[in-house]
């Protein structure tokens, strides 16, 4: 295995929360110019990075059960290799899955949306429901797609202040999207949200 550190993320900003709510916008044509471990380090951190030393996160989480996991596909980062990466908040970092370009087949497995292709890279959220209906059941579902749209609204509002340009995209297949990132049957894609410099 192959573990990333990224760097520490920034806590300060002069781009309000008011302003990234008031310009957040799906964007869905992108500059093909690189972004930055930086930016990278800085969006998955605002989805889902650990903000207590309980190890409570940015987003809420029923029961603190945090069944969401991120992947970003990685097309064109300054100084990062083409491939797929798993966030690990807990320590900050990137694990590599593969390496290689998995943009088109991930283009494919969106049914051909064109910015899935186009960004510069793609988030991936995926949810393990049995970590949250072990403990509520049934209505552990819906909790874990609700929690999905936290981190997702975090990284967008993020990406708003760094001018990225990102869309949350719904539509896709499945099990093409477990094929690419290598995942069981028990995690489900939830989310792919290209970004890319605007
Ligand atoms: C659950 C959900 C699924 C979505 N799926 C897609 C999608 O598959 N493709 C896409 O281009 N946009 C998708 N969108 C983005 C919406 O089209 C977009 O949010 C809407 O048009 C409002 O525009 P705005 O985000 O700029 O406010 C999705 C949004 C949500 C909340």
């Amino acid at each position: 295995m192959k573990y990333i550190p990224l760097p520490e993320p920034v806590f300060n900003s002069s781009f309000s929360i008011e302003k990234a709510l008031l310009k957040r916008r799906s964007i869905r044509e992108f500059s093909p110019y690189p972004l930055s471990i930086e930016e990278i380090s800085q969006l998955l951190w605002a989805a889902q990075g650990v903000t207590h030393f309980e190890g409570f996160r940015t987003a809420p989480s029923a029961g603190a059960l945090y069944p969401l996991e991120i992947y970003v596909v990685i097309g064109n980062v300054k100084n990062l290799k083409q491939g797929i990466y798993k966030y690990n908040p807990y320590h900050h970092e990137l694990i590599l899955v593969k390496s290689g370009d998995y943009k088109n087949e991930l283009y494919q497995a969106a049914l051909g949306q064109e910015w899935v292709k186009n960004g510069v890279v793609c988030f991936v959220i995926t949810g393990v429901y049995d970590r949250t209906t072990r403990k509520y059941g049934s209505r552990g579902i819906r909790y874990v797609d609700m929690e999905a749209g936290h981190a997702a609204q975090n990284l967008l509002l993020q990406a708003t202040a760094l001018n990225i340009g990102c869309v949350t995209v719904g539509a896709f297949y499945d099990n093409q999207i477990r094929q690419i990132l290598e995942i069981d049957i028990d995690e489900f894609p939830l989310y792919l949200i290209p970004a890319g410099k605007i």
